[in-house]
């Protein structure tokens, strides 16, 4: 589905195109990767086709878990931003994803687009302000969101579900429902407390948001699934947050602020504003002003079509802005067919991917595997060792190394100066068409299968025509270099068709082949009487033992993360993503640190505490009292009598349920599988351990 058409006919389009503003508290992972490669590939294919196309992005800096993960860090959130940006940048660049602009939502952009279009819509009677009741954490002195409360399901009584849904049931309801709830950040039990709130009238949009989401501007199943939210009836929309929040403050209020799904889409706006401030050859308003004739789309994951879908489109029509071209949804990254893990370890950060492999592999393999659809796709790593080896390595990059060398060799690098076989370099360009055509519908799963049955073409002519053979004698050779000629020139267009997936490959081929573009029609002719660079080996062979040192790293860093932080707590881990190891420290630092076998005199549950055991160590003579977050792990009898390491020079600290003095430590991804035992084997209570 496609509202333009694009057809070597048609006049250059404006395009304007955007990916999912990534949350500033995590790291990229491959999950990100999969809608970034998407749409870095459909970018660069517009871009060959002669189009102008702007890719633009940023991260999304607002809300609650980065104000508190920032707090965490004793930094800022401006702080804690500014660095999240850097690394997100990083590892876009790493995978080529080649943005026009990549900015942040936290931006004076961003700030006068939220403020005017806020006010825009108030003006226009579209906001309603009441009073409602919330969650409220008496020690934290803040409101709490639904993700930050947790508590026993009042359906199934399953423990440790969050505020508004039962993992275990499936049940879905309010958080007063919630029974012995906490609050994940404090560990206090709520109270209930009121306050004023902002709605954007979301029902007022119906008759435009049904016809909007018939229009064409929706993928099918994505329209059939906004059916079933027009019959369970659109509700008013909260758009406000209590202070302490870190976001944008709504005018006109003190202590209320955006809430960060407000201004988050603001920010694909936001970002194009900052390109155009730096590009004198661009204009805000004829990309997204009222009367714009360019075409804009969002590339997003399913889960977030409601906001992109249904607030977005009413948001921008209530203040009178123009509305996306269309939404392009796209289904969820699993790993060797279960969803990604932190347990499993599957849970791969983009850094850990580029640490090991090289990018290209991904985004031929994700380019393999997508559709314009919304089902999900696995990363099953057998399957992506074979399809880049077989497809990449065996097909596409063999034609030119089996070709380069007797060119550079044996003809001084010059092509033959006819082509010897127009016929099937004419078939090869013709498909050029119905690629195209694939690209831009997003199939480009299908785009991948035409061009690798080419790449066996291309190879089935080389071994019938057998130039080795006719480059033994004199007679021949001539035949022999036209082979090798054809050859080259059908790998030049192979290549052509691939580089939106494999830009930095196809410079490197432009290189070699001493070419000085590689756009859509470039290669309409064969090169002939042409002189090409000597060839260098384009893309090795992946090997499962990178694949295994990506796996053991990210293991590694997901097991440093539980010990570091989560279970050791005075509470709940808290509903914050894996991150990357922070700042280091330095070995006097590290130094400072007394470790010490310690023995587990007692271990006893700790009233109202949903993960704590409280520890009686003995350190040789010395006790000492520590609480610990292994009850997932652990009953109080397994660990009677046993020896563990804990740090025996934490200064106490004041909890909930008594001071803890010292900290045990514990390895694993948490759960049930976390560690805290020393073996027994020649310790001692109160051996220091190096
Ligand atoms: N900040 C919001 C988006 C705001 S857009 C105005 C957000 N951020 S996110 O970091 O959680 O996700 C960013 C994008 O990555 C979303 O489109 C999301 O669907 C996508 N993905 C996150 N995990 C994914 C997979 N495992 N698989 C595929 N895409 C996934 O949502
Ligand atoms: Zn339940």
């Amino acid at each position: 589905m496609s509202t333009t058409s694009d057809t070597a006919a048609s006049a250059r389009r404006k395009i304007l195109v955007t990916s999912a503003l990534p949350y500033a508290n995590g790291a990229i992972h491959l999950g990100h990767m999969v809608e970034h490669i998407q749409t870095d590939i459909w970018v660069r294919f517009q871009k060959m086709r002669g189009h102008q196309c702007l890719y633009v992005c940023a991260d999304d800096a607002h809300g609650t878990p980065i104000m508190l993960r920032a707090e965490r860090e004793g930094i800022t959130p401006e702080e804690l931003i500014a660095r999240v940006k850097q690394e997100h940048e990083a590892d876009f660049a790493g995978f080529d994803i080649g943005f026009d602009n990549y900015h942040s939502t936290h931006s004076e952009e961003n700030r006068e687009l939220a403020e005017s279009i806020y006010l825009k819509l108030k003006e226009a009677g579209h906001i309603a302000v009441r009073t409602i009741r919330q969650a409220y954490d008496p020690v934290k002195n803040m409101f709490l969101p639904d993700r930050f409360l947790k508590g026993e399901c009042p359906r199934c009584g399953a423990r440790d579900q969050y505020g508004d849904n039962c993992e275990v049931c499936g049940a879905t309801y309010s958080t007063a429902e919630l029974k012995n709830a906490v609050s994940v950040v404090s560990g206090a039990t709520p109270i209930e407390k009121e306050s004023e709130h902002y709605f954007f009238k979301l029902p007022g949009f119906e008759a435009m948001l049904r016809a909007w989401t018939r229009g064409g501007h929706l993928q099918p199943e994505v329209a059939n699934k906004l059916d079933e939210w027009f019959e369970a009836g659109l509700q008013e929309w909260d758009i406000s947050r209590d202070a302490p929040y870190f976001g944008f403050r709504i005018p006109g209020t003190d202590d209320k602020y955006f809430y960060v799904w407000l201004d988050a889409p603001m920010g694909y706006f936001a970002s194009f504003k900052n390109l155009c401030a730096k590009r004198d050859d661009l204009d805000f308003d004829d990309f997204l002003g009222p009367d714009s004739d360019a075409e804009l789309y969002h590339f997003i994951g399913k889960d977030i079509i409601y906001f992109h879908a249904l607030f977005w489109p009413a948001i921008l029509h209530g203040a009178g802005l123009r509305t996306p071209t269309a939404i392009y949804a796209h289904g969820f990254l699993t790993v060797n067919g279960q969803k990604m893990s932190k347990s499993r370890g599957t849970f791969i950060n983009a850094r850990a991917y580029l640490d090991h492999l090289d990018p290209q592999y991904l985004r031929y393999y994700f380019a393999a595997k997508l559709t314009s659809r919304i089902d999900d796709l696995d990363l099953s790593f057998d399957d992506f060792i074979n399809r880049v080896n077989s497809d990449l390595v065996g097909k596409v990059v063999n034609i030119a190394s089996r070709c380069a060398g007797y060119i550079s060799k044996k003809c001084d690098g010059q092509l033959s100066a006819g082509c010897s076989e127009p016929e099937l370099y004419r078939r090869f360009v013709a498909a050029g068409e119905q690629i195209a055509g694939l690209y831009e519908q997003r199939e480009f799963s299908h785009a991948m299968r035409e061009i690798m049955a080419l790449a066996d073409i291309a190879n089935q002519y080389i071994d019938e025509q057998k130039p080795w053979v006719l480059a033994k004698s004199e007679d021949t050779a001539q035949q022999a270099r036209d082979v090798y000629s054809t050859g080259i020139n059908l790998f030049r267009v192979l290549m052509t068709w691939l580089k939106p997936v494999l830009p930095k490959m196809a410079g490197e081929v432009q290189d070699f082949l001493n070419i000085g573009s590689m756009d859509w029609h470039d290669c309409d002719q064969p090169l002939t009487n042409h002189r090409i660079d000597t060839f260098k080996p384009l893309m090795t062979r992946v090997e499962q033992d990178r694949i295994d040192a990506m796996l053991e790293q990210t293991r590694s860093e997901l097991a440093e993360h539980a010990a570091a932080e989560a279970p050791m707590e005075t509470t709940e881990p808290g509903p914050l993503q894996a991150d990357p190891i922070g700042e280091t420290i330095s070995f006097d630092d590290f130094a400072k640190v007394d470790l010490r076998i310690a023995r587990i005199e007692k271990a006893e549950h700790v009233e109202g505490a949903k993960k704590l055991l409280r520890l009686t160590l003995d350190l040789g003579g010395e006790t000492r009292n520590v609480f610990a977050g292994i009850k997932s792990a652990y009953a109080p009898e397994d660990l009677e009598g046993k020896l563990t390491v804990m740090v025996a020079n934490l200064a106490p600290r004041k909890m909930r349920f008594g001071v803890s003095e010292g900290m045990v430590l514990a390895a694993g991804p948490g759960g049930e599988d976390l560690w805290i035992l020393h073996p027994d084997e020649g310790a001692q209570p109160g051996m220091r351990v190096k």
